[in-house]
């Protein structure tokens, strides 16, 4: 059940009957006021503009042509010419029940599929991941969940960095560790952060290990078998690694997932050989650069976007138009989303720009760099451990379950330990990603321990509490999911959780355009506060409650459950029957 979506499309009769141009917006929105009831019509005001009337007027001709009478009790005229819409109990009751009785919850399903393409984790490869990672692929993967829940092909790629100048330097190190004597087995590569810091350390302050290293960069990329060797176990090691991160995260990312850097290294000299061909890339010091002056500077200066460096390497960025090719043509993708830091955007904006000129972006394959602000510690900087280090995915997850656990530990309840740990890995965890994914991601985000656990406002263990007291409410009512009564709304708050559990789809449908889970979470919150305040207003197990009502009521906490588990499973947040 689309709510907006119908009352959007009886404007639309409306307009066409006032002889209004077809494609003329109704602009139906939420209302932010009940008093305004639930929904409203805002499409009055820029069509008057159009025809040149006054939109007040133009308001009251549309409310005589409006057919609304089967689901609104009242329609009224606001303000310059908004139109408010308040919907009839007994309609809302009807809808409530073809959701109760529908596996989807009333969410109807996509019959225009898309293949979307979700470029998210992409952790760079010989480094272990951390907190900078951590938000493409808490985020990527709730927009990933959704849009597969809505309908859509998706197909995950998870570009990961395993082809940079870095691993030239790494097989440098071990090379001379092997040539010392120290056979494999023995080099610590399980602490891959370790033996990246000393390799590293050379690079910076050894006389030749950088010369060195790039020259294994150059026979690693031009197909070296031993080099390859060597790579692979830096490779197979960092996978590993962030398979178990991806575990612990429940993030759905799999091994087949992977599409990195490295698998594009074929197709890079057809790149800039076809780029040169089309007279888009030209010679600048050595290296082939194509000049945007779509995002000049202040001055007028193009911007450059380099594919290939002096001395023959090719870049990030030619891969990255690489992956576009591969994407567009060969995927068939309509969409491409891509989840970094903001840093990375004006190379996005390159990409795309030079993909479209070059045909490797089909017009009909939209191209979607969705930029996220910085993780930022509770002193307003970024991120690091106490010590100034950056913090290490595992460790912080690990520190989350911990904490958790804690928190949990101070509430008297009758768990059994095995059950406590249980509980703490789903809280923590899911206080982890829904602290991330409330926020509009755009914005740099202050980690807070503290507020991401606490049971007061919008956070994981808030909802993952609420949902186990609907729970707790069905179990002593003896009630099983598939119990089924008629559905009444005598009061505010029942009529007012009604329209909340009615508006899953369009919440969905919010998510998807710009890729914004922060949507869902508060749509989550929002219902799990408004079954809070119908908890407390309509008693459901005292004894002097009418049958049919408690009965209505169960209903409504049935669906109120299900419609809670089922938002927090598209953040990618597990439940729980107790806590
Ligand atoms: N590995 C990159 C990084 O850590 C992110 C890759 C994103 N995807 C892409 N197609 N460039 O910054």
């Amino acid at each position: 059940m689309n709510i907006k979506q119908l009352l959007n499309d009886r404007t639309l009769a409306a307009f066409t009957a006032l002889g209004l141009p077809e494609g003329t917006n109704p602009a139906v929105t939420q209302s932010t006021r009940p008093e305004f009831g639930e929904y409203q019509i805002n499409g009055a005001m820029s069509a008057a503009k159009l025809l040149k009337t006054n939109p007040r007027e133009l308001a009251g001709k549309l409310l005589t042509l409006l057919d609304v009478s089967d689901i609104a009790e009242k329609v009224e005229i606001a303000g310059p010419g908004f139109i408010n819409v308040s919907l009839k109990a007994d309609w809302l009751a009807q809808q409530l029940m073809l959701a109760a009785e529908d596996a989807r919850l009333g969410v109807s399903i996509n019959h225009h599929p898309q293949t979307v393409v979700v470029d998210y984790s992409a952790p760079n490869l010989a480094k272990e991941m951390h907190v900078g990672h951590l938000r493409s692929t808490i985020i990527g993967d709730a927009v990933v969940r959704t849009l597969e829940f809505w309908g859509d092909k998706v197909i995950r790629q998870n570009h990961m960095g395993d082809w940079g100048t870095q691993f030239g330097m790494l097989i440098a190190h071990l090379e001379d560790k092997l040539a010392a004597g120290i056979d494999l087995e023995q080099v610590a590569l399980a602490d891959l952060e370790d033996f990246y810091r000393e390799a590293k350390k050379r690079f910076d302050d050894e006389a030749g290990f950088a010369d060195k290293s790039r020259e294994y960069v150059v026979k690693l990329q031009s197909g070296d078998s031993h080099c390859q060797k060597l790579w692979q176990l830096f490779i197979d090691t960092s996978i590993k690694h962030s398979d178990e991160v991806y575990q612990k995260l429940n993030v759905t990312l799999k091994h087949a997932d992977i599409k990195p850097e490295s698998a594009y290294n074929s197709m890079l000299h057809g790149i800039v050989d076809d780029l040169k061909q089309q007279k888009l890339a030209v010679e600048s010091m050595g290296a082939l650069v194509v000049f945007l002056s779509e995002l000049a500077d202040k001055e007028g200066n193009p911007s450059p976007f380099i594919v290939q460096k002096t001395g023959g390497g090719f870049l990030y960025s030619t891969t990255d138009l690489a992956a576009c090719q591969y994407r567009s043509h060969e995927l068939s993708a309509d969409r491409i989303i891509i989840f970094t830091d903001a840093r990375q955007a004006l190379h996005f904006k390159q990409v795309e720009l030079v993909a479209r000129k070059a045909g490797y972006l089909r017009d009909s394959t939209a191209y979607d760099h969705c930029p996220f602000g910085t993780m930022m510690g509770e002193d307003g900087k970024p991120f690091k451990t106490r010590t100034g280090g950056t913090v290490k995915l595992a460790d912080l997850l690990e520190e989350a379950v911990v904490r958790a656990k804690a928190v949990l530990q101070e509430k008297v309840t009758d768990l059994t330990a095995a059950e406590v740990t249980d509980i703490a890995n789903k809280v923590g965890i899911g206080a982890v990603k829904f602290a991330d994914l409330s926020k509009n991601r755009t914005s740099d985000y202050i980690f807070s321990w503290d507020a991401m656990l606490s049971f007061e406002g919008a956070t994981a263990p808030y909802l993952q509490y609420a949902y186990t007291r609907v729970r707790s409410i069905l179990r002593k009512a003896e009630v099983a999911d598939d119990f089924s009564a008629q559905i009444m709304l005598g009061s505010v708050q029942e009529k007012q959780l009604a329209v909340k559990l009615l508006r899953l789809e369009e919440t969905i449908q919010m998510v998807i355009k710009d890729a914004q889970p922060n949507l869902l979470c508060n749509y989550l919150y929002e219902l799990a506060s408004l079954y809070m305040s119908f908890y407390e207003a309509c008693p459901i197990l005292k004894d002097d409650v009418e049958p049919e009502l408690r009965n209505s009521r169960l209903m409504l906490s049935i669906l109120a459950s299900k419609v809670l588990q089922q938002g927090l499973n598209l953040l990618g947040i597990e439940v729980m029957e107790r806590m």
